[in-house]
């Protein structure tokens, strides 16, 4: 034998890896139909996708292109959002009911089309049209190219833990209901990991996450928040967890107890196991981290961490010692205010954080709640006898019946929105301090133009209306950099002069701390039409949102393509 066959075999090697490290496309097929789920000894139909719920994983590398072809089997109206994922000149494919798509109607289908670049790490995917996100929503793993490790050790594996709600009535009509009387929404009946509510809740033992670990291990947990209205507090007993990442970019590694996740959120966490076989169980939590003054849900979920038991230890030895967490009280907002504190961007030469040092434009947004006035005759359920409403800028936004991108993309804005969003409250008063006598908000649906590559600065004021509370605001389309927060009224004199402009957390939801504010950083380079608003959904429902349109560069790699042809039609 000569060496013809193993020059051969060489380049054959290298061909393999060429093809290994190429980029990939993902398909998947998203089939919305509904399924019988039981849970708390009760049977309702939910919707999901492929009879799933939580629903199917959606795995990529970065730089994979990722195809969904979603289908709606069932007689709502359907449109699917792929949550942080900034979707760069692939609007058409972001999601939002009214803001970039009109939804998948019955029998229709939808192909999301997109790549994912620059990101990695844990994001989720969710409907967004109405409640329907309370069922519909599954993990988004982004893995990093091949060969490229994570800044932390391999874990030994990875484990999504995804938050959720679960609603023994159908949350369409809880909404429907609010809206129309105008008072507060019904809550949730309990929180479930994985869809388990786990065995605090009445007959549910037998729905409980357990999470079978061996000793002398790390574990990548991938944490999300999926619920529909409330932010949560997370703990496994005796055992403390490492961030790396949130939002699907690294961070500075630090250590604690507790964590806390916004609906819209996404933490990393490293679970070090105990070296040994500890002989007992853990339980793991999550409640509510609440700051309004309305009614929530303040029930817990629980799981297990369930070690591996070694040979020595017999099969039937059920009565290990259980450990239970202890987690913050409801309304700990120091322990929130202390937590963001500790989220630092990695910011290393292979993962740099390109925070913008200057600023083209500056907006300041009051979010917060607020109220509408009561139809003409009827009895309205809401404060004095109003309508709970929610507004930012005191602009409470008004759905348009058709998507705001084709309206743009075809110049027929006309009709559909105002490009004339406040920049800053019209009317100005004592954020936190005591609220004006006039509650009322305008409605409308205004947008904010951006020229591309806009350098932007936006701070984000909770107002004590109707009560100071959190607020986690989502952007789409694009990551922020979290330069600055505090509590009380922003300072225009004062605060900037300690923004952190070198290491930055940057992520896709920031709360906007209760009676206090936050103040972000984003390049404008995403051309489209971008959708901003409270992730806690009755607040979204009663207005709390707004969209940013960001045009066209002048280069043709800074143009938003036109729509595919099977973007659905409306009406
Ligand atoms: Cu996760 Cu506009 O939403």
């Amino acid at each position: 034998m000569g060496s013809p066959p193993l020059l051969l075999l060489f380049s054959f090697l290298l061909m393999l890896q060429h093809a290994t490290r190429a980029e990939q496309t993902r398909h998947y097929k998203f089939n919305i139909q509904i399924a019988n789920v039981t849970r708390l000894c009760s049977t309702k139909s939910i919707l999901t996708v492929n009879g799933q719920f939580p629903g199917p994983k959606i795995v990529a590398r970065e730089g994979d292109r990722v195809v969904v072809r979603v289908t709606n089997h069932v007689d709502h109206n359907v449109t699917i959002h792929w949550h942080g994922v900034r979707q760069l000149r692939s609007g058409w494919a972001d999601g939002p009911a009214y803001v970039t798509q009109c939804p998948i109607q019955t029998g229709q289908s939808y192909v999301y089309n997109f790549t994912i670049v620059g990101q990695r790490g844990t994001l989720f995917w969710h409907a967004h049209i109405s409640w329907l996100r309370a069922t519909l929503y599954g993990p988004i793993i982004i893995l990093p190219k091949l060969g490229v490790p994570y800044p932390f050790g391999k874990p030994y594996k990875e484990v999504p833990i995804i938050l959720g709600e679960w609603w023994k009535t159908d949350t369409e009509a809880v909404i429907s209901q609010a809206l129309q009387t105008g008072g507060a929404p019904n809550v949730s009946d309990a929180y479930t990991i994985n869809g388990l509510p786990g065995p605090l809740y009445n007959c549910s033992a037998q729905h409980t996450f357990k999470l079978k670990v061996k000793p002398g291990k790390v574990y990548l947990l991938r944490l999300i928040n999926a619920a529909v209205n409330d932010e949560l507090f997370f703990s496994i007993a005796n055992h403390t967890v490492t961030v790396v990442e949130v939002d699907a970019g690294y961070v500075k590694p630090f250590d604690t107890e507790i964590v806390l996740v916004s609906p819209g959120q996404t933490t990393n966490l490293l679970l070090r196991t105990k070296p040994y076989f500890p002989g007992a169980m853990f339980l793991m939590k999550a409640r509510p981290y609440a700051t309004g003054q309305a009614t929530f849900d303040n029930t817990t979920v629980a799981g297990f961490v369930e070690y591996q038991k070694p040979y020595s230890v017999s099969a039937f030895d059920k009565k290990l010692p259980l450990h239970k967490p202890t987690l913050p009280a409801f309304n700990d907002t120091s322990f929130a205010a202390n937590f963001a504190g500790k989220l630092r961007t990695l910011a290393t030469v292979r993962f740099p954080a390109n925070v913008p040092q200057s600023v083209d434009r500056r907006f300041f947004f009051t979010v917060g709640l607020g109220t509408n006035p009561c139809q003409v005759n009827g009895t309205c359920q809401g404060p004095n006898g109003t309508k709970f409403a929610a507004a930012v800028n005191n602009v409470s936004f008004a759905m348009p019946t058709t998507a705001l991108l084709q309206a743009h993309y075809f110049g027929q804005s006309r009709g559909v929105y105002t490009p004339d969003f406040p920049v800053y409250p019209l009317r100005q008063f004592n954020y936190t301090g005591t609220p004006p006598n006039n509650t009322m908000v305008g409605n409308g649906t205004k947008l904010v133009v951006l020229p591309f590559n806009a350098s932007v600065e936006l701070v984000m004021q909770d107002t004590s209306i109707l009560g100071t509370e959190s607020h986690p605001l989502h952007l789409h389309g694009y990551n922020f950099f979290v330069v600055g927060q505090g509590s009380g009224n922003f300072d225009p004199a004062k605060d900037p002069a300690n923004f952190n402009l070198v290491d930055p957390v940057e992520r896709n939801t920031i709360g906007v701390p209760a009676g206090g504010w936050v103040a972000i950083r984003f390049l404008a380079d995403n051309p489209g039409v971008w959708f901003m608003h409270c992730h806690i959904e009755a607040h979204m429902s009663w207005g709390l949102k707004m969209a940013w349109l960001v045009l066209d560069g002048s280069l043709p790699s800074q143009k938003l393509p036109p729509p595919p042809s099977d973007l659905p039609k409306c009406g």
